[in-house]
Parts: structure tokens; C-alpha cells; sequence
């Protein structure tokens, strides 16, 4: 078996050959949800960038399209978004057949190359055919660079309360708020972020979005903004911020200011493998979800991890949601429900007593290279409940909740090949977790190389990648001093049809 074989994820998306990084230009239209991530065709590590392309009508199944942007004179395709014109304010289309806006970030390198400052400025494209072949603009740049070295990934997006047209654009350490009425011109409203938040790297592929809170009719304004390095395991990570917004500044409310002095950053993932991740555009409001997706990977390795003929995939979509409790605000992400259309076999226990190391899934019976997880551990008194996916190579990830020092931890120091880079496994990744916790939901996506852990409902998630030598064949539970009782555990195995 090769390596290719041994790591090509199931049901996440990777490109069949060649690298990629960020997803880019995320948007639904006509049943379709369209995935353009950043791409080099011709090696599997990073080089001069193209926006690659993928069409899915549910998220899970993506079928790859031709390469939808090249580099040219002007550089590199970076990282952007694409918003669908429906009303023609740019004039590129028609009502009929409205155009579909992408803006991404030329990047120079002759001008890197000369110490030049002044590499990257945002550029636009549209397409006429739904988002399978692209025009440039032939006045671009649509945005100047104003003497600033990292500024970059332009993020769109039609602003339903104020009316106008919205683009977020990372600026070294801020976010850059833009407004338009044709998606040609910008203006620049307001700047976010240089004295609060993680700033232990570059600010990059931000979002922002209304999104309604749980259980009220109130909305409030979340930035995403990724950062590398400086994420809370190490590399990169994307941070948020919940707040209010007039129409052309971003303010934070009071109550997440507070939290922010006790843990300078909230993590949308607090595993090493979630980069970059941004939402749709143009969900109908009948749906109204937010659905996001990250890059599972971390610029810390990514262009190492042992992997051939292709580089990267993509995090399971999330959906996310915005919860008030006791004042405090926290963005959620569960899978998208997309995903139960591919279960093929499952499992039910309603009640299975731990006591020290117990199997709670095993191959042949549960294939554990496709499978989606859940359970519920009720009445916590143990001080480690810990988690382990093994294979019969003596590999293993481990993962769980300290509950005695008050985190949820990762461990995938002895999961089979890493040392390709020294910085894949030099430590565990470690979040905090809420004092003595007295019950535990968990929710595993495994799929091959990696695991996605979702605690308390998408409270708290972490994910990371693992390259085991063969395929994980058990998952177990080990407690130390006392017989746990794990309910209602759902075992589900997942299958493509393709
Ligand atoms: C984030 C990033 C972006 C940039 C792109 C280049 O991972 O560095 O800021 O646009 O990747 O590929």
C-alpha cells in the first residue's frame, strides 16, 4: 500500500495531485457549493498560487473542476472569496444570468524579489457560467496597495442589515473594513484589532458576519481572523471576535472585551490542523446556517507531512453557531448534518461500563478509518478521562479531559510517522476547559490521518492529523480509579458512493 493510498482522507476533500492551502471563494448557487482553494498544480509544496476549483451539491462528495484562476503578470493568486451579484450592482452580468464576483489578492514576486514593499493589492474576476470560467477585470486592481507589506485576502460578503456590499482584508495586525455598491469600488470604513486579540504573527483570511444568537432573535457581528504563527498549540490558528457593527465599524461588546483580559484570544479550533477557514456566501436565508471550512493543516509542516502526489485536505464543513451563556458569547461549530447521509452501518450501546482500558469500537466490525463517534460521560469524578485510537503496529493518538488541571489535551507523539518535522509532535496540544466539568459530550470524526473532536456540543473543538504507519483498527477508553459509564454511544461508519 502507498503512502498515497494509506492518507488519502474518505470524505474530506483533497486535490487528486498537486498542493493546497487556504479554501477560497466559497459560495452556493443553484444547488451547488462551490470550494476554490488555493493551489500549485505542479509540485506538492507551495509555489506560484492558482485558485484550483470543486463542486459539491452536500459538502462531502466534491467533484474536482478545471483550474478556475492562473497566475499572470500581475502575480500569484492569494487567497479571496466570490459573492454571487444577484442584483447586477456591477453591471458584469445581467438580473437573468446574474455574475459571479471573485476578489483575491495579487501577489508580486518580482516585487518581493526587489525589497519592494508594495507586493500585494486586491484584484477581481467574474464569471458568467456559475463559477465555472472566470474573466479578470481589466482595470484591476480594485485596490491599491497603501504601503502596506501584508495586506491581503479580501473577504466579501452582502451585508443584509445596511444594505451594501462588505469586504473584510487582513493588514498585518488588523482586519480593514471596505464597503462598495458595485463590488469595483471600495471604500475603506474603518480598522479592527491592533491592540486586542492573539498578534503572535501576521493577521490573515479574515470573515465577518451577522449571525443570530441561539435561542433569541438578537444578532450580533463575529469576526474570524487567522493568524500565523500565534495560534494557542503553535503555528496557525484562527481567533474570533463577537461584536456589534453600524454599517462601518466593528466594535466588541463589553462583556467579550472582559473575557479577552483573562485569555487574550478565543479559538474557533484549539487543534493544530485548522487554518484559514472562512464561511459561504449566498446560503439561501431558508437555510440560514453558517457554514464554514477550514484547511486541515498548519504552516508549521504543511509542506512536509509525509503525503504523495498530493498535499492537504480540507476540515469536515462545520456549521456555526453563536450562544449566550451567563453573558459570556462563544461561536460553536459542529459538523454539517450533510454528513449522517453517509452512514452505511451503525452501532448502538446505551450503556458500557469503563474500567481501566475498555474497547469501545473495533475493525472488522467498524471500520475506524471512516467514522463518526458519539457518546456522553455523565457524573465526571475521574481526574483523566483519556481516549485512544490505535492500530495493531502499537501506534496511537490520545486525546481526552484532564479534569483535575482543566484542559482537554491532544497526544499524538506516538501515532506512527512524526518526525518529518520537529514541530508536528514536540508537544501536546492542550486547551482549557471549564473547572470540574461534570459531564462530557464527545463527538469524534475519524477519518484515516485525522481526527476532528467536537466536546459539549461544539464548545470546544480540536483537530489534528496523525500518519500512522498502518490503519487504526480500535478505540478505547482507559480511567484510572474508578468504573465510568459511558451512554448512549453512536457509532456510526461512513461510506462514499463514488
Ligand atoms: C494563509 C495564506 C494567505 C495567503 C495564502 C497564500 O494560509 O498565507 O494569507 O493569501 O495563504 O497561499
Amino acid at each position: 500500500i502507498t503512502n498515497e493510498e494509506l492518507y488519502r482522507p474518505n470524505f474530506h476533500f483533497t486535490p487528486k495531485t498537486g498542493w493546497m492551502n487556504d479554501p477560497n471563494g466559497m459560495f452556493f448557487y443553484k444547488g451547488l457549493y462551490h470550494l476554490y482553494f488555493q493551489y500549485y498544480p505542479d509540485d506538492t509544496v507551495w509555489g506560484p498560487m492558482h485558485w484550483g476549483h470543486a463542486t459539491s451539491t452536500d459538502m462531502i462528495t466534491w467533484n474536482e473542476e478545471k483550474i478556475a484562476l492562473y497566475p499572470d503578470e500581475m502575480g500569484y493568486i492569494f487567497s479571496g472569496s466570490a459573492v454571487v451579484d444577484v442584483n447586477n450592482t456591477s453591471g458584469f452580468g445581467s438580473l437573468e444570468n446574474p455574475p459571479i464576483i471573485a476578489m483575491f489578492t495579487y501577489h508580486n514576486m518580482e516585487k518581493e524579489k526587489a525589497g519592494e514593499i508594495k507586493t500585494q493589492s486586491q484584484a477581481i474576476a467574474y464569471s458568467l457560467d456559475e463559477g465555472m470560467t472566470w474573466t479578470k477585470y481589466e482595470a484591476n486592481p480594485v485596490i491599491e496597495n497603501p504601503n502596506i507589506k501584508d495586506f491581503r485576502d479580501p473577504k466579501m460578503s452582502w451585508d443584509p442589515i445596511h444594505k451594501q456590499w462588505l469586504m473584510v482584508l487582513a493588514a498585518g495586525d488588523r482586519t480593514m473594513f471596505y464597503t462598495s455598491k458595485n463590488l469595483k469600488e471600495w471604500t475603506l470604513q474603518s480598522d479592527f484589532g491592533s491592540d486586542i486579540g492573539a498578534h503572535g504573527g501576521v493577521w490573515e483570511c479574515p470573515d465577518f458576519f451577522p449571525i443570530k444568537i441561539e435561542g433569541s432573535t438578537k444578532t450580533k457581528w463575529v469576526l474570524l481572523q487567522s493568524i500565523n504563527p500565534g495560534g494557542p498549540n503553535g503555528g496557525s490558528a484562527t481567533q474570533y471576535f463577537v461584536g456589534d457593527f453600524n454599517g462601518k465599524t466593528f466594535s466588541i461588546t463589553d462583556s467579550f472585551a472582559n473575557d479577552l483580559k483573562q485569555q487574550k484570544a478565543l479559538w474557533i479550533d484549539f487543534g493544530k490542523d485548522n487554518y484559514a477557514g472562512v464561511t459561504w456566501s449566498n446560503i439561501p436565508d431558508t437555510d440560514g446556517r453558517k457554514l464554514f471550512m477550514g484547511w486541515m493543516s498548519n504552516w508549521e509542516y504543511a509542506n512536509e507531512v509525509p503525503t504523495e502526489k498530493w498535499r492537504s485536505a480540507m476540515t469536515i464543513p462545520r456549521e456555526l453557531k453563536l450562544f449566550s451563556k451567563k453573558g459570556k458569547y462563544r461561536v460553536y461549530t459542529l459538523p454539517v448534518r450533510e454528513l449522517s447521509k453517509y452512514v452505511s452501518k451503525t452501532i448502538k450501546i446505551k450503556t458500557l461500563s469503563v474500567k481501566s482500558e475498555t474497547t469501545i469500537a473495533k475493525a472488522p466490525s467498524i471500520d475506524l478509518t471512516a467514522a463518526d463517534i458519539s457518546f456522553t460521560l455523565e457524573d465526571l469524578k475521574e481526574d483523566i478521562y483519556l481516549f485512544k485510537l490505535h492500530n495493531l503496529k502499537g501506534e496511537f493518538i490520545e486525546f481526552g479531559l484532564n479534569n483535575k488541571e482543566h484542559f482537554f489535551f491532544i497526544d499524538r507523539s506516538k501515532s506512527g510517522k512524526t518526525t518529518f518535522s520537529e514541530k508536528f509532535a514536540s508537544g501536546i496540544s492542550k486547551v482549557k476547559s471549564d473547572d470540574l466539568l461534570s459531564q462530557l459530550e464527545v463527538r469524534l470524526i475519524i477519518d484515516k490521518n485525522s481526527i476532528e473532536v467536537f466536546y459539549n456540543n461544539g464548545e470546544t473543538v480540536m483537530t489534528e492529523l496523525f500518519f500512522s504507519n498502518a490503519p487504526m483498527n480500535e478505540f478505547s477508553m482507559k480511567t484510572e480509579k474508578y468504573t465510568s459509564t459511558i451512554k448512549n454511544i453512536t457509532i456510526n461508519q461512513l461510506k462514499l458512493t463514488k
